[in-house]
C-alpha cells in the first residue's frame, strides 16, 4: 500500500458558464521515503494538486487516501490533525507570522500538538541550529534573510516530525546560492527518511528528485522515475497529549496571541473600549449614586426612630379642618402605652412663640412631649439632663433647648444649664441641651426647645388637646399589625376615624422602592450604551478577523484545530472587553472621589455585587458580540485564507 493515493482526482472552481477545471483524472501514488518533484509551467496546476495532498483543499471527485485511509471521510479536525502530525509545509514566500520571533515562529506547530514550552523551545532551538540560524532565535522574519525566513519555515515544518514534507516553489523567491543550500537541506531530509514532494517548474530543481512528474493543463503526462528501490521511512511524528496541560498551553498561547492583537492595534483597541468603558462606567455610578442617597434618606429616617408611627388629627396632611378637630387627647395616649406591642408613646403639642433671654428675643418653636420623646426620635442629649416621668407629672417648668438655641443665647459660651428663659413670657429653666432635630422631615431654621406636655398644656397654652401622638413599636412587632391595631383601639374610643396615621416603615419602604426604580430606570438607559459598546466589540473583531485572513490560514495549514482560531477570537473580544469594564469601574472610582469632593450632602456608596456584575457584563458582551466574528474566522477554508494577501 502507498502512503499517499490518488484516484481519480478532479478539481474545478465555479460552476456553470464560468466552471474551470484545473485538474483533470489525476491518477497518482506516492511511496514512503521517495523524493517527488511536480514539474509544469505557471498555471498548469500544480499548486492545486499540491494543496489537495496536504488537505488543504478538497478535490471536486475522486477519492485521495492518507495511509489507506480516505480523506473525504474526515472531519475538519482530524485534517487539522494530519497537517499537524504528518505534513510539513514549506511555502514559496515562507508564510511565516510576522509578529513572532524565528523561536515562536518554529514552535507553533507544537503548540497546537500540546507540547510544553520548555521542550518545544529546545526543539525549535535544535532545528534552527541544525539549520544554521544559532544566534536569530529572537529576530522576527522582518530581521531575516529571504533564504533565512525560508530555513525558518524548514524548521517549522519537521516541527512535529514532518514525515512528509510539502514543498511548493521552495526556492522561487530565493537567490541562486540560498536555493542551493535549500535544495541541500532537502536531499539531507530525503536521505534522514522524509518523505518528499517539491513543486517546481524548474527542471533543474526537478533534477534534484528521484522521481519527476509533469503536469500540464491540470493532466499528468510524464513520470519518470531514477531509482524504484526506495529504503523505507522510519520517522515518527511526536505523540499528542490530551492532558490539562495540553489545554491550559492551548489556552496560554491564544491569550498571548490575542494581547499582541490587541497591543499592535493600541488606539484602536482603546476606541473600541470606550464604549464598553462608558458603559461601566455609568451603570456603577449610577448604582453607586442610588445607593448613596438612599442610605442617606434612610439614614435621615432613622433618626426619627426606627419603627415608630405617628397619629394626627384629620383625615391627611393638609386637611384644613385638622387644626379644629380636637379630639386626640392624652387619654389616647395613655390606653396606647398599654397595649403589649407598643414599647413607647409621647404625646405632642407644640406653639410658636417668643423666646426671651438676657435682652434677646428669637421666635422659637415650643414642643410639649412626654418623657420618651426623645428616645421615639431619636434625639440625642448633648449634655445635662432630659425630663423624667416625674416632671410631666408635676407640671415642671423645666425645658431642653436644642444646640441652635443654645447658640444664639449663649453665644459667649456660658453654661446654659440652670439658666431660666421666658417663653411667652412664662419662665422655664433650662436643664439639658440636645442635638437639633435636623432631618429631612424636622424644621431646621425654627429654634427647637421641649417642655413637658404637661407643661405646656396647663402653664402655657392652657389647651386640652394634643397635636400628634408618637409611639415606638417593639422591635418584634410588624409594624403593619401595630398599626392596625392603634387604629381599631382609637376608632373605638373616638366613634369615628378623625385621624390619620403615619408609619415610618411605609416610609421606609417607599423610599426604597421609588429609589430602586430610577436607579433601575437609569441603570436601564445605562445598559443601552453598553449593548452599543458591545456592536463596536463585534465591528472592530470582524475587522480584525479580515485583516488576519492570512495569519488564520498559516495557523490552519500548520495544523490549528477550528476550536483553537475560535478560543484566539473570542479570548481577543472578551480582553477588550473585560479591560474595557476594570477601565470602567476604575472611572467610576475616580468619579466617586470628585463627587464626594464636591458634594456634601452624600456620598456615593459602591456595592461590591454592581462591580462583579459590570465586569462579569462586560465578559458576557465580550463573550456575545465576540463569538459571531470568532466563528467565522474558525470556518474559513484553509486555502482560501492562504491565498488572500
Ligand atoms: N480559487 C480558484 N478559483 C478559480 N480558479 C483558480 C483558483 N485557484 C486556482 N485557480 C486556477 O487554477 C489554475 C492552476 O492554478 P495553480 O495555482 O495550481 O497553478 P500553478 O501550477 O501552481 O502555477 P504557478 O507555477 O504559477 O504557481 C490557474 O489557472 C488558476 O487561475
Ligand atoms: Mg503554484
Amino acid at each position: 500500500m502507498s502512503l499517499l493515493e490518488i484516484k481519480d482526482i478532479n478539481r474545478w472552481f465555479g460552476s456553470g458558464e464560468s466552471r474551470v477545471q484545473v485538474l483533470k483524472d489525476i491518477n497518482l501514488s506516492i511511496e514512503k521515503g521517495d523524493f517527488v518533484a511536480i514539474i509544469g509551467q505557471s498555471g498548469s496546476g500544480k499548486s492545486t494538486l499540491m494543496n489537495i495532498i496536504g488537505c488543504l483543499d478538497v478535490p471536486s471527485s475522486g477519492s485521495y487516501k492518507i495511509d489507506g485511509v480516505e480523506t473525504a471521510a474526515m472531519s475538519g479536525d482530524e485534517q487539522a490533525a494530519l497537517r499537524r502530525k504528518s505534513f510539513g509545509f514549506i511555502f514559496q514566500r515562507y508564510n511565516l507570522l510576522s509578529s513572532l520571533t524565528a523561536r515562536e515562529n518554529v514552535a507553533l506547530p507544537a503548540v497546537y500538538a500540546g507540547m510544553d514550552l520548555a521542550q518545544r523551545n529546545k526543539r525549535a532551538d535544535e532545528l534552527l541550529n541544525q539549520l544554521g540560524l544559532a544566534g536569530k532565535e529572537n529576530n522576527k522574519p522582518s530581521e531575516l534573510s529571504g533564504g533565512q525566513q525560508q530555513r525558518v519555515s524548514i524548521a517549522r515544518a519537521l516541527m512535529n516530525g514532518g514525515e512528509i514534507i510539502l514543498a511548493d516553489e521552495p526556492t522561487g523567491a530565493l537567490d541562486t546560492a540560498s536555493g542551493h543550500n535549500v535544495m541541500e537541506i532537502l536531499h539531507g531530509l530525503h536521505d534522514a527518511g522524509h518523505t518528499i514532494v517539491m513543486v517546481t517548474h524548474d527542471p533543474n530543481i526537478a533534477a534534484n528528485a528521484n522521481r519527476v512528474i509533469e503536469i500540464r493543463d491540470g493532466r499528468i503526462i510524464a513520470d519518470h522515475s531514477k531509482n524504484t528501490d526506495i529504503k523505507p521511512s522510519h520517522i515518527v511524528s511526536i505523540k499528542e497529549k490530551n492532558s490539562w496541560h495540553f489545554y491550559r498551553d492551548q489556552f496560554f498561547e491564544s491569550f498571548k496571541m490575542s494581547v499582541q492583537a490587541i497591543m499592535a492595534h493600541k488606539m484602536r483597541s482603546f476606541l473600541t473600549m470606550l464604549g464598553i468603558i462608558i458603559g461601566i462606567a455609568s451603570v456603577v455610578s449610577v448604582v453607586a449614586l442610588g445607593r448613596g442617597s438612599q442610605q442617606k434618606i434612610l439614614e435621615n429616617i432613622n433618626a426619627i426612630g426606627t419603627n415608630t408611627i405617628s397619629i394626627y388629627p384629620g383625615k391627611g396632611y393638609g386637611d384644613r379642618r385638622s387644626s379644629r378637630i380636637k379630639t386626640l387627647t392624652v387619654a389616647d395616649a395613655e390606653s396606647l402605652k398599654e397595649q403589649n406591642y407598643i414599647d413607647s408613646v409621647t404625646p405632642g403639642a407644640g406653639i410658636k412663640g417668643i423666646l426671651t433671654y438676657d435682652n434677646q428675643s428669637l421666635s422659637a418653636q415650643l414642643y410639649g412631649v412626654g418623657d420618651q420623646y426623645f428616645d421615639v426620635r431619636g434625639i440625642k442629649l448633648t449634655y445635662g439632663r432630659l425630663f423624667n416621668e416625674d416632671d410631666v407629672r408635676q407640671n415642671s417648668q423645666i425645658v431642653v433647648i436644642d444646640d441652635n438655641t443654645k447658640i444664639k443665647l449663649f453665644a459667649d459660651g456660658s453654661n446654659p444649664i440652670g439658666q431660666v428663659i421666658l417663653f411667652n413670657k412664662r419662665p422655664l429653666q433650662i436643664i439639658g441641651v440636645a442635638q437639633p432635630n435636623n432631618t429631612a422631615f424636622g424644621d431646621n431654621d425654627t429654634l427647637q426647645i421641649y417642655t413637658p406636655y404637661t407643661t405646656l398644656m396647663n402653664r402655657i397654652s392652657g389647651s386640652k388637646y394634643i397635636t400628634s401622638v408618637t409611639v415606638k413599636i417593639k422591635d418584634n412587632v410588624n409594624s403593619q399589625t401595630a398599626e392596625k391595631g392603634i387604629i381599631e383601639l382609637l376608632k373605638a374610643r373616638h366613634g369615628t376615624e378623625d385621624f390619620f396615621t403615619r408609619n415610618s416603615d411605609t416610609i421606609k419602604q417607599t423610599i426604597e422602592s421609588t429609589t430602586g426604580t430610577m436607579t433601575l430606570l437609569i441603570s436601564c438607559i445605562a445598559l443601552i450604551s453598553l449593548v452599543v459598546g458591545g456592536i463596536g466589540v463585534m465591528n472592530i473583531m470582524l475587522v480584525s478577523v479580515t485583516e488576519r485572513v492570512k495569519e488564520i490560514g498559516i495557523r490552519m495549514a500548520i495544523g490549528a484545530r477550528q476550536h483553537n482560531i475560535l478560543e484566539q477570537f473570542l479570548i481577543e473580544a472578551v480582553l477588550i472587553c473585560l479591560i474595557g469594564g476594570l477601565v470602567g469601574v476604575l472611572f467610576s472610582f475616580a468619579i466617586s472621589l470628585l463627587f464626594n469632593l464636591l458634594a456634601q450632602d452624600f456620598a456615593m456608596s459602591f456595592s461590591t455585587i454592581s462591580i462583579v456584575m459590570a465586569v462579569l457584563c462586560s465578559t458576557v458582551i465580550g463573550v456575545v458580540f465576540g463569538f459571531m466574528p470568532a466563528k467565522r474566522a474558525s470556518q474559513l477554508n484553509p486555502i482560501d485564507a492562504l491565498s488572500r494577501e
